[in-house]
């Protein structure tokens, strides 16, 4: 019964918070929020993604601005059974579940990551949150003098990165961008392009 309930409580998550749109920034209906300038600057695309579709926007922002290109890779991967979250003893569940969770990651230095003003950070949502994948890249990096623009994919929830910032308080944070998991090229451009920022610029 309370499998039941958990499973029928997460699918529920998927349609309540669910967005047709298939661009959400969630502070779109946040009202009055100042727009800071940003500068223009030179940018890397870091992401991870276990089945595919953040990779895609990954791809797609990457080539669009000429970025590198860099994934976070779990030394222990994860199957579809660990991805498995209708199962309470599958991987994702008992991460979720532990709070001292910690996915170690093949590495989280990159090359060009010094030079970088802004870091594209993608992953899918978990849970209502960025994918807990990310978190040794953004805790053991300094983003010092650097912004984060964070990007998802989901089924149809949106998410929150409160978490993250609390990882590097020393970094500048966009708001979460979330895309559908199927959303089209020319979507994740037009995004890109809105943000007004010259990432193929010398710092
Ligand atoms: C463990 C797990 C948790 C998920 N949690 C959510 C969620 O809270 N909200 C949602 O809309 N989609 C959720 N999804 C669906 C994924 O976010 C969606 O399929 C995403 O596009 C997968 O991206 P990827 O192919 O890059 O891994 C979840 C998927 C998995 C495997």
């Amino acid at each position: 019964m309370k499998k039941f309930t958990s499973i029928l409580t997460l699918c529920s998550l998927f349609i309540l918070v669910g967005c047709s749109s298939n661009i959400q920034n969630n502070d779109e209906a946040g009202g009055e929020q100042e727009t800071p300038i940003y500068q223009d600057g030179n940018a890397i695309v870091v992401y991870f993604s276990a089945t595919g579709n953040t990779e895609n926007v990954a791809n797609y922002i990457s080539e669009h601005i000429e970025a590198p290109l860099y994934e976070l890779e779990p030394v222990d991967p994860y199957t579809s059974e660990d991805l498995n979250y209708s199962n309470q003893s599958s991987r994702v569940v008992l991460e979720h579940n532990d709070p001292n969770r910690h996915v170690e990651l093949e590495t989280v230095t990159f090359e060009g990551f010094d030079e970088a003003s802004y870091i594209f950070l993608g992953a899918p949502v978990w849970w209502q949150e960025l994918s807990w994948v990310v978190d040794d890249f953004v805790e053991l990096n300094d983003f010092t003098n650097k912004t984060i623009i964070p990007f998802a994919t989901s089924s149809s929830s949106s998410y929150s990165i409160d978490n993250l910032k609390e990882l590097a308080p020393e970094a500048t944070w966009f708001d979460e961008t979330r895309f559908s998991s199927r959303v089209s090229e020319s979507q994740v451009i037009e995004w890109v392009d809105s943000l007004g920022i010259d990432f193929r610029s010398e710092n």
